[in-house]
C-alpha cells in the first residue's frame, strides 16, 4: 500500500494518517503491542521539532544520572544506537523478543500521533512519555529543507509554495501538525506526560534540564548538569562523536539552523498571514502557545 503522491512524495496510509513509506503494517503493530515497563522512556514529537536534541539530553541524561554511569551499556556508540525506534522498518531491534532483552532504561523514539502512541494508551501504560512541540511555521520550513531535492530523503521535488499547502492540508508525512500537538498537549497534566516545547529548551535550557531530570527521577549535580548544557549546545552536538549520525546519509540535515524563526527565510507576508489565520482556527481555546521568533 505505499503510494506515490503530488511530486514524488511517497507515503503510507496508516489509520487514515499520511505517514512514511518504512512505517511498514507490520513495525506499527510491533509499536503498538510493545509491553512498557515504569523504567522505559518514549520521547515523542511531530518531524523537525527538536527530537534528536531531546534524545540526546534524555541518554546523557540517564547515563549521568545513574548509579553506575555507563553511555554504552548497551553497546551503543552513536546516539541513533542507544534508541529504539519500533515503528520505523529501518532500525533495530527487529522483534518483540529483542525488545524483551534490551537494556534498562530503554529509551524509545515515536513520531506519532496520541491516539497511535508507542503501547497503546499512554494513560495504561507505565512508560514515561515526553513530547517535545515547535511552532509550526519553523517546523513546516525544517520539514521542507528536510523533504524537498535539497534533502536527504531526496522524496520531494516540488516547491516551497507546493510544500505549504501540502503542510496546511496534512498531506506531509505524519500528518496533520494541529491534530498531532493537539493530541497529545489534550494529555500534558497526566502523570507520565510531560510536554515541552522546542522554544523553551532554546531560551531556559537550564531550566527545562531541571525538569526534564525531575520527570525522569535522575539525580544530577549542578556541575553535571552545566556539563550536559554544554554537550547539547546547537555547533557541540553536531560535532560529537556520540551523536554522530554520520550512519546516516547527510546527517547533517538533521542540524541546519537550530533557531527561533528562520520560517522568515521561507515564507512571504501573505503566506504568513493565512498561517495565522488558520493557526487562530485551528488552535483556538486549547490554550497551547508558541513563540514564533
Ligand atoms: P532547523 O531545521 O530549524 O535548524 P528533529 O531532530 O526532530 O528532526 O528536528 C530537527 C531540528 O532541530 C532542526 O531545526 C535542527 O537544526 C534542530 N536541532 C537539532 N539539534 C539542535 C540543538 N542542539 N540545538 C538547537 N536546535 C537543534
Amino acid at each position: 500500500d505505499l503510494r506515490i503522491g503530488e511530486h514524488g512524495y511517497k507515503y503510507r496510509l496508516v489509520e487514515g494518517r499520511v505517514m512514511p513509506p518504512y512505517i511498514t503494517p507490520a513495525r506499527y503493530a510491533l509499536s503498538r503491542s510493545v509491553r512498557t515497563r515504569a523504567s522505559d522512556i518514549c520521547f515523542v514529537s511531530y518531524p523537525k521539532s527538536g527530537s534528536t536534541w531531546l534524545s540526546y539530553i534524555i541518554v546523557l541524561l540517564t547515563t549521568t544520572g545513574a548509579d553506575d554511569p555507563d553511555p554504552d551499556r548497551s553497546g551503543a556508540t552513536t546516539l541513533r544506537g542507544s534508541l529504539h525506534w519500533v515503528e520505523s522498518s529501518w532500525t533495530y531491534p527487529r522483534s518483540a523478543e529483542d525488545l524483551e532483552r534490551a537494556a534498562a532504561p530503554r529509551i524509545f523514539k515515536s513520531h506519532m500521533p496520541y491516539p497511535m502512541a508507542l503501547g497503546g494508551e499512554p494513560a495504561q501504560n507505565p512508560c514515561r512519555y515526553i513530547y517535545i512541540a515547535r511552532n509550526p511555521k519553523d517546523v513546516c520550513a525544517s520539514y521542507y529543507y528536510f523533504e524537498s531535492g535539497k534533502s536527504w530523503s531526496g522524496y520531494y521535488d516540488g516547491g516551497w509554495d507546493h510544500w505549504l499547502d501540502m503542510f496546511l492540508g496534512g498531506r506531509v508525512q505524519r500528518g496533520d501538525w494541529f491534530d498531532h500537538t493537539l493530541s497529545w498537549w489534550e494529555h500534558r497534566d497526566a502523570e507520565n506526560v510531560l510536554f515541552l516545547r522546542f522554544e523553551d529548551l532554546k531560551l531556559d535550557t537550564r531550566g527545562q534540564l531541571e525538569r526534564i531530570a525531575r520527570f525522569l527521577g535522575v539525580r544530577v549535580s549542578d556541575d553535571q548538569l552545566r556539563e550536559v548544557e554544554r554537550k547539547i549546545g546547537f555547533a557541540a552536538m553536531q560535532q560529537t562523536e556520540f551523536s554522530a549520525l554520520r550512519e546516516v546519509k547527510e546527517f547533517s540535515r538533521f542540524f541546519r539552523k537550530g533557531e527561533i524563526g528562520s520560517w522568515k527565510e521561507y515564507f512571504t507576508a501573505e503566506q504568513s498571514e493565512a498561517f495565522d489565520r488558520l493557526y487562530k482556527e485551528r488552535i483556538g481555546e486549547s490554550g497551547l502557545e508558541f513563540m514564533f521568533e
